[in-house]
């Protein structure tokens, strides 16, 4: 697919991401458990939203498999996963999502899927330099997992693109780009995914 980003991960982020393995792997796995929380949540907000249901349980379902993969591959390595930190990005992007439907739902989708576009792009990434720095595992691992997430964003636009016009589609796809571009500008770079 053809990104919905609007801009790219500095290259200097790499090297600020991975000073500390385990809390950036942390940071990971919680990523993965709020991925899982998020689509049940939609479910538990859409029940009535038809064949969404089965998709959003499927995603919740795989998203949990990451966590089990990657507290699986922490474990191998001596790391304990640590007690989750306040996501900025996260934070100041589900700030944008407005309080009335179909706004809401169309919001929290769009949301939804240029987390999991950032996603994608941030474990491909860590995939090419992972690779570069000889650590075969990891490289590996953070490859597989870059899939999936490109996966997921498509999910979430398929989900977002029937509530509206398509004028309205891509106008919101528009403005949401332009924050998340911002939001990712205004942190600094920590060994978090984003
Ligand atoms: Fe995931
Ligand atoms: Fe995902």
């Amino acid at each position: 697919m053809t990104s919905i980003l609007r801009s790219s991960t500095h290259p200097r982020w790499f090297a600020a991401s991975t000073v500390d393995l385990p809390v950036l792997l942390s940071d990971h796995l919680h990523c993965e458990r709020k991925a899982a929380e998020n689509a049940l949540a939609l479910v538990r907000r859409y029940p009535h939203r038809g064949t969404s249901v089965g998709q959003l349980a499927r995603l919740a379902h795989e998203e949990t498999s990451h966590v089990v993969q990657v507290g699986a591959l922490m474990a191998r390595r001596g790391w304990v996963p640590r007690t989750d930190t306040p996501n900025h990005y996260a934070r100041a992007l589900l700030a944008e999502v407005r309080g009335r439907e179909p706004e809401r739902l169309l919001d929290a989708l769009l949301v939804a899927a240029f987390i999991e576009a950032r996603s994608h792009e941030r474990l491909g990434l860590l995939a090419t330099g992972f690779a570069r720095a000889g650590d075969a595992e990891l490289a590996d691992f953070y490859l597989a997992l870059a899939d999936a997430e490109e996966r997921h964003a498509d999910i979430f636009l398929d989900l977002a693109r029937p509530l509206v016009s398509a004028e309205s589609f891509a106008e919101r796809l528009d403005v949401l780009g332009e924050r998340e571009t911002d939001v990712l500008a205004d942190l600094p770079h920590t060994t978090r995914v984003h």
